[in-house]
């Protein structure tokens, strides 16, 4: 499928992946979601990827929301499959078992808040706006935003930006939690890049692991999700990457993990 709306680069081992569509500041629309679907899957079997980050074209947004003129005249039926899409698209990339990262480099509202909520861990340039304005369109988030904002804020702040729809800023959305860090717009890149490299030096089956623990752990209760990661942390010491990890920490030099 040629694409004409998401590019994709890898450089030593860390994919970016950009959405551009800037004449709409980005916005999500089935073709960008089918396009998207197509680059998460590769990425998915690419075995050489070992983190992936996500951005938006410009500086002036990350992405802007679903295509609100797309939907416009959808009916019932096309506005259910097209946030079907959204989901599988969305839950395709927090099952990556690879770490995810967004790059917030502008404004991330509706469907654009929600891309980045499928992410593991959200940086957020000090010029990023935030939000989930859906109400003021008379719908509600169609693309997990009241499920994974709930989850990541918690129920009141949730409750709060949804309802209100009103956009907040980068510091105020790392007070909240919903960013992990804000960095001036021009080092945006660079220091999602810094985190990917520091990251994926670590072990690549711990990595795995770790993210599932995380993720699947949510859907878990407590005692579900400790057994689950008890059952990981064993198969842990299946590996060689725990031997050469270990074994590299008690003679004082820096591991080469194997990814195995
Ligand atoms: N869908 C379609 N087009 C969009 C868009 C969107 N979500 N957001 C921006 N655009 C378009 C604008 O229509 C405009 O196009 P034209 O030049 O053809 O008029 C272009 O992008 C530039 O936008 P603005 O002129 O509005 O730029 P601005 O700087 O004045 O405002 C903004 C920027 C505050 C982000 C404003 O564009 C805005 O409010 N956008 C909509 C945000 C929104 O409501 N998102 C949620 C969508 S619903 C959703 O996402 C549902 C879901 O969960 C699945």
């Amino acid at each position: 499928m040629a694409r004409n709306y998401v590019e994709l680069k890898v450089e030593e081992s860390i994919a970016t992946l950009t959405i551009n569509r800037q004449e709409a500041l980005n916005a999500l629309n089935r073709t960008v979601l089918e396009e998207l679907k197509e680059v998460i899957n590769n990425i998915a079997a690419d075995d050489q990827v070992k983190a992936l980050i996500i951005t938006g074209a410009g500086s002036k947004s990350f992405v802007a929301g679903a295509d609100i003129a797309a939907m416009k005249d959808m009916t019932p039926l096309e506005a259910k499959e097209f946030s079907f899409l959204g989901h599988r698209v969305f839950a395709a990339i927090e099952k990556l078992p690879i770490p995810v990262i967004a790059a917030i480099n502008g404004f991330a509202l509706g469907g654009g808040c929600e891309l980045a909520l499928a992410c593991d861990i959200r940086i957020a340039a000090s010029t990023a706006r935030l939000g989930q304005p859906e109400v003021k369109l008379g719908i509600i988030p169609g693309f997990g935003g009241t499920q994974r904002l709930a989850r990541i804020v918690g129920k009141g702040i949730a409750s709060e930006l949804i309802f209100s729809g009103e956009m907040i800023d980068a510091e105020r959305a790392l007070a909240i939690g919903l960013v992990n860090a804000v960095v001036p717009p021009e080092k945006l890149m660079e220091e999602a890049q810094k985190l990917a490299q520091k990251i994926i030096a670590n072990g690549p089956v711990a990595l795995r692991y770790a993210k599932a623990a995380i993720h699947n752990g949510l859907q878990m209760t407590l005692e579900q999700g400790c057994q689950y990661e008890v059952e990981l942390f064993t198969d842990c010491f299946t590996t060689e990457d725990q031997d050469i990890g270990m074994a590299a920490f008690l003679s004082k030099q820096k591991p080469v993990f194997k990814g195995v």
